[in-house]
Protein backbone atom coordinates (compact mmCIF):
# COMPACT_ATOMS: atom_id res chain seq x y z
CA UNK A 1 0.00 0.00 0.00
CA UNK A 2 1.05 3.24 -0.84
CA UNK A 3 1.10 6.23 1.52
CA UNK A 4 -1.33 8.97 0.87
CA UNK A 5 -0.60 12.55 -0.73
CA UNK A 6 -1.81 14.33 2.33
CA UNK A 7 0.59 13.41 5.66
CA UNK A 8 0.33 14.58 8.76
CA UNK A 9 4.32 16.90 9.71
CA UNK A 10 4.15 15.78 13.15
CA UNK A 11 3.42 12.13 14.25
CA UNK A 12 3.47 11.18 18.29
CA UNK A 13 3.35 7.58 18.94
CA UNK A 14 2.40 6.09 21.99
CA UNK A 15 4.66 2.70 22.16
CA UNK A 16 2.55 0.32 24.01
CA UNK A 17 1.90 -3.04 24.00
CA UNK A 18 5.80 -4.59 24.94
CA UNK A 19 4.76 -6.49 27.85
CA UNK A 20 1.76 -7.79 26.75
CA UNK A 21 3.54 -8.82 23.27
CA UNK A 22 6.18 -11.01 25.82
CA UNK A 23 3.83 -12.68 27.97
CA UNK A 24 1.44 -13.99 24.79
CA UNK A 25 4.62 -15.90 24.00
CA UNK A 26 5.81 -16.84 27.23
CA UNK A 27 8.86 -15.14 27.00
CA UNK A 28 10.15 -12.17 29.88
CA UNK A 29 8.59 -8.36 29.26
CA UNK A 30 11.87 -7.41 28.87
CA UNK A 31 12.33 -9.62 25.44
CA UNK A 32 8.89 -7.62 24.78
CA UNK A 33 10.49 -4.25 24.96
CA UNK A 34 13.37 -5.15 23.35
CA UNK A 35 11.93 -6.32 20.17
CA UNK A 36 9.38 -3.09 20.51
CA UNK A 37 13.19 -0.94 20.03
CA UNK A 38 13.62 -3.49 17.10
CA UNK A 39 10.30 -2.19 15.18
CA UNK A 40 10.62 1.09 15.85
CA UNK A 41 14.00 0.99 13.94
CA UNK A 42 12.09 0.17 11.28
CA UNK A 43 9.20 2.27 11.69
CA UNK A 44 11.56 5.30 11.44
CA UNK A 45 13.14 4.10 8.44
CA UNK A 46 9.52 4.57 6.77
CA UNK A 47 9.24 7.75 8.36
CA UNK A 48 12.06 8.77 6.33
CA UNK A 49 11.17 7.06 3.61
CA UNK A 50 7.84 9.27 3.14
CA UNK A 51 9.21 12.35 4.23
CA UNK A 52 7.78 13.14 7.42
CA UNK A 53 9.65 15.61 9.25
CA UNK A 54 8.67 15.54 13.30
CA UNK A 55 7.85 12.07 15.15
CA UNK A 56 7.56 11.87 19.13
CA UNK A 57 7.65 8.61 21.19
CA UNK A 58 6.39 7.68 24.11
CA UNK A 59 9.19 5.47 25.98
CA UNK A 60 9.01 6.40 29.51
CA UNK A 61 6.31 7.69 31.62
CA UNK A 62 6.68 10.08 34.34
CA UNK A 63 4.17 7.36 36.03
CA UNK A 64 6.36 3.94 34.85
CA UNK A 65 8.50 4.83 38.10
CA UNK A 66 5.57 2.68 39.92
CA UNK A 67 6.81 -0.58 38.11
CA UNK A 68 9.06 -3.20 39.80
CA UNK A 69 12.61 -1.81 39.77
CA UNK A 70 13.74 -4.53 37.95
CA UNK A 71 12.17 -3.62 35.01
CA UNK A 72 12.98 -0.39 35.45
CA UNK A 73 16.55 -1.31 35.88
CA UNK A 74 16.06 -3.34 32.28
CA UNK A 75 14.76 -0.83 30.62
CA UNK A 76 17.46 1.55 31.48
CA UNK A 77 19.68 -0.96 29.82
CA UNK A 78 17.85 -1.84 26.72
CA UNK A 79 17.60 2.28 26.42
CA UNK A 80 21.49 2.63 27.07
CA UNK A 81 22.17 -0.18 24.26
CA UNK A 82 19.12 1.10 21.39
CA UNK A 83 21.02 4.25 21.62
CA UNK A 84 24.62 3.10 21.82
CA UNK A 85 23.78 1.06 18.68
CA UNK A 86 21.60 3.48 16.67
CA UNK A 87 23.77 6.26 16.90
CA UNK A 88 25.95 6.04 13.27
CA UNK A 89 22.76 4.96 11.34
CA UNK A 90 20.90 8.20 13.07
CA UNK A 91 23.83 10.25 11.63
CA UNK A 92 23.92 8.59 8.62
CA UNK A 93 20.63 8.51 7.90
CA UNK A 94 20.07 12.76 8.43
CA UNK A 95 18.32 12.15 11.87
CA UNK A 96 18.18 14.64 14.41
CA UNK A 97 17.43 13.37 18.14
CA UNK A 98 15.92 15.34 20.79
CA UNK A 99 14.69 14.23 24.42
CA UNK A 100 11.44 15.70 26.06
CA UNK A 101 11.46 14.76 29.70
CA UNK A 102 13.50 14.87 32.91
CA UNK A 103 16.81 12.64 32.13
CA UNK A 104 18.25 13.69 35.26
CA UNK A 105 16.57 10.87 36.99
CA UNK A 106 18.15 8.33 34.87
CA UNK A 107 21.67 6.52 35.37
CA UNK A 108 24.41 8.74 34.56
CA UNK A 109 25.56 6.03 31.65
CA UNK A 110 21.88 6.58 29.87
CA UNK A 111 22.39 10.64 30.76
CA UNK A 112 25.48 10.50 28.86
CA UNK A 113 24.66 8.14 25.46
CA UNK A 114 21.30 10.51 24.99
CA UNK A 115 23.38 13.54 25.30
CA UNK A 116 26.04 12.29 22.88
CA UNK A 117 23.48 11.28 20.93
CA UNK A 118 22.02 14.83 20.57
CA UNK A 119 24.94 16.94 20.06
CA UNK A 120 25.81 14.29 17.29
CA UNK A 121 22.84 14.53 15.00
CA UNK A 122 22.08 18.23 15.91
CA UNK A 123 23.18 19.23 12.27
CA UNK A 124 21.07 16.80 10.63
CA UNK A 125 17.24 17.54 9.46
CA UNK A 126 15.88 15.13 7.51
CA UNK A 127 13.30 13.96 10.91
CA UNK A 128 13.60 14.85 14.04
CA UNK A 129 13.07 12.23 16.63
CA UNK A 130 11.94 13.87 19.74
CA UNK A 131 12.11 10.78 22.53
CA UNK A 132 10.09 10.99 25.41
CA UNK A 133 12.09 10.04 28.06
CA UNK A 134 10.78 10.19 32.25
CA UNK A 135 7.85 12.16 30.27
CA UNK A 136 4.28 13.45 31.66
CA UNK A 137 2.44 16.49 30.48
CA UNK A 138 1.34 17.26 34.17
CA UNK A 139 5.27 17.66 35.29
CA UNK A 140 6.10 19.35 32.00
CA UNK A 141 3.74 22.18 32.05
CA UNK A 142 4.34 22.75 35.27
CA UNK A 143 7.97 22.85 34.74
CA UNK A 144 7.26 25.71 31.82
CA UNK A 145 5.10 27.81 34.56
CA UNK A 146 7.92 27.46 36.94
CA UNK A 147 10.77 28.48 33.81
CA UNK A 148 8.31 31.29 32.87
CA UNK A 149 7.69 32.53 36.21
CA UNK A 150 11.42 33.15 37.18
CA UNK A 151 12.20 35.35 34.09
CA UNK A 152 9.43 37.00 34.65
CA UNK A 153 9.95 38.02 37.77
CA UNK A 154 13.44 38.69 37.04
CA UNK A 155 12.82 40.70 34.07
CA UNK A 156 10.09 42.61 35.30
CA UNK A 157 10.81 43.90 39.05
CA UNK A 158 7.64 46.01 39.04
CA UNK A 159 5.33 43.29 38.27
CA UNK A 160 3.61 44.54 35.14
CA UNK A 161 2.41 42.95 32.05
CA UNK A 162 2.99 39.04 34.70
CA UNK A 163 0.50 37.74 32.68
CA UNK A 164 1.98 34.22 31.19
CA UNK A 165 0.30 33.74 27.50
CA UNK A 166 0.13 30.97 25.21
CA UNK A 167 2.89 31.79 23.29
CA UNK A 168 4.81 31.36 26.68
CA UNK A 169 4.23 28.48 27.75
CA UNK A 170 4.27 27.12 23.85
CA UNK A 171 8.01 28.09 24.06
CA UNK A 172 8.95 26.63 27.03
CA UNK A 173 7.41 23.09 26.85
CA UNK A 174 9.96 20.25 26.75
CA UNK A 175 9.08 19.57 22.82
CA UNK A 176 10.10 23.13 21.88
CA UNK A 177 10.38 23.92 18.73
CA UNK A 178 8.38 21.26 17.39
CA UNK A 179 4.94 22.03 16.59
CA UNK A 180 1.88 20.90 17.71
CA UNK A 181 0.98 17.13 17.22
CA UNK A 182 -1.11 16.29 13.90
CA UNK A 183 -1.83 13.02 14.19
CA UNK A 184 -1.40 10.51 17.86
CA UNK A 185 -1.06 6.74 17.33
CA UNK A 186 -1.71 4.27 20.24
CA UNK A 187 -1.25 0.44 19.95
CA UNK A 188 -1.63 -1.76 22.72
CA UNK A 189 -5.50 -1.29 22.84
CA UNK A 190 -6.25 0.68 25.50
CA UNK A 191 -7.81 4.35 24.91
CA UNK A 192 -6.47 6.72 26.77
CA UNK A 193 -3.61 9.34 26.10
CA UNK A 194 -1.67 8.45 29.76
CA UNK A 195 -0.36 12.25 30.32
CA UNK A 196 1.30 12.21 27.11
CA UNK A 197 1.46 15.49 24.96
CA UNK A 198 -1.71 17.22 26.11
CA UNK A 199 -1.02 20.72 25.45
CA UNK A 200 0.42 19.61 21.87
CA UNK A 201 -2.27 17.27 21.27
CA UNK A 202 -4.97 19.56 21.27
CA UNK A 203 -6.46 18.97 17.69
CA UNK A 204 -4.31 15.95 17.15
CA UNK A 205 -6.24 12.88 15.32
CA UNK A 206 -6.38 10.34 17.48
CA UNK A 207 -5.52 6.59 16.03
CA UNK A 208 -6.17 3.46 18.39
CA UNK A 209 -5.39 0.01 17.52
CA UNK A 210 -5.10 -2.95 19.29
CA UNK A 211 -1.89 -4.02 17.11
CA UNK A 212 0.86 -4.22 20.11
CA UNK A 213 4.02 -2.19 19.29
CA UNK A 214 6.48 -5.17 18.60
CA UNK A 215 3.72 -6.10 16.17
CA UNK A 216 3.09 -2.64 14.38
CA UNK A 217 4.53 -2.79 10.53
CA UNK A 218 4.74 -0.26 7.93
CA UNK A 219 1.40 -1.44 6.41
CA UNK A 220 -0.36 -0.78 10.43
CA UNK A 221 1.81 3.26 9.82
CA UNK A 222 0.31 3.60 6.47
CA UNK A 223 -3.53 2.18 7.43
CA UNK A 224 -3.41 4.87 9.65
CA UNK A 225 -1.83 7.70 7.46
CA UNK A 226 -4.52 6.77 5.05
CA UNK A 227 -7.46 7.26 7.84
CA UNK A 228 -5.83 10.54 8.87
CA UNK A 229 -6.34 11.99 5.27
CA UNK A 230 -9.86 11.38 5.32
CA UNK A 231 -10.31 13.27 8.39
CA UNK A 232 -11.74 16.95 8.23
CA UNK A 233 -10.25 19.19 10.64
CA UNK A 234 -11.97 21.79 11.55
CA UNK A 235 -10.31 23.17 14.77
CA UNK A 236 -13.58 24.15 16.24
CA UNK A 237 -14.71 26.34 12.75
CA UNK A 238 -17.54 25.38 10.32
CA UNK A 239 -16.97 22.67 7.34
CA UNK A 240 -16.06 24.11 3.93
C1 LIG B 1 5.20 0.07 26.83
O1 LIG B 1 4.87 -1.27 26.96
C2 LIG B 1 6.61 0.35 27.23
C3 LIG B 1 6.74 1.14 28.46
C4 LIG B 1 5.74 1.62 29.15
C5 LIG B 1 8.08 1.38 28.93
P1 LIG B 1 4.26 -1.85 28.30
O2 LIG B 1 5.39 -2.31 29.18
O3 LIG B 1 3.35 -0.88 28.93
O4 LIG B 1 3.47 -3.09 27.76
P2 LIG B 1 2.08 -3.62 28.26
O5 LIG B 1 1.12 -2.48 28.15
O6 LIG B 1 2.27 -4.09 29.66
O7 LIG B 1 1.75 -4.73 27.32
C1 LIG C 1 2.21 4.66 28.37
O1 LIG C 1 2.03 3.29 28.51
C2 LIG C 1 3.64 5.02 28.58
C3 LIG C 1 4.57 4.54 27.55
C4 LIG C 1 4.27 3.84 26.50
C5 LIG C 1 5.95 4.94 27.74
P1 LIG C 1 1.60 2.65 29.90
O2 LIG C 1 1.50 1.19 29.69
O3 LIG C 1 2.50 3.12 30.99
O4 LIG C 1 0.18 3.33 30.12
P2 LIG C 1 -1.06 2.89 31.00
O5 LIG C 1 -0.53 2.58 32.38
O6 LIG C 1 -1.63 1.69 30.35
O7 LIG C 1 -1.97 4.06 30.97
MG1 LIG D 1 1.32 -0.52 28.78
Amino acid sequence: MNPPEQLPKHIAIILDGNGRWAQSRNLPRSEGHRQGGETLKKILDVMLEINIPYVSLYTFSTENWKRPKQEILTLWKLMKEFFSQYLNEAVQKGIRIKVSGDISKLPKENQNIINESISKTKKNKKLIVNFCINYGSHKEILYAVNQILITKLNMNKKNYNIKITEKDIERHLYTYPLPSVDLLIRPGGEHRISNFLLWQSAYAEIYFTNVLWPDFSREDLIKALHWFAQRERRYGGLKH
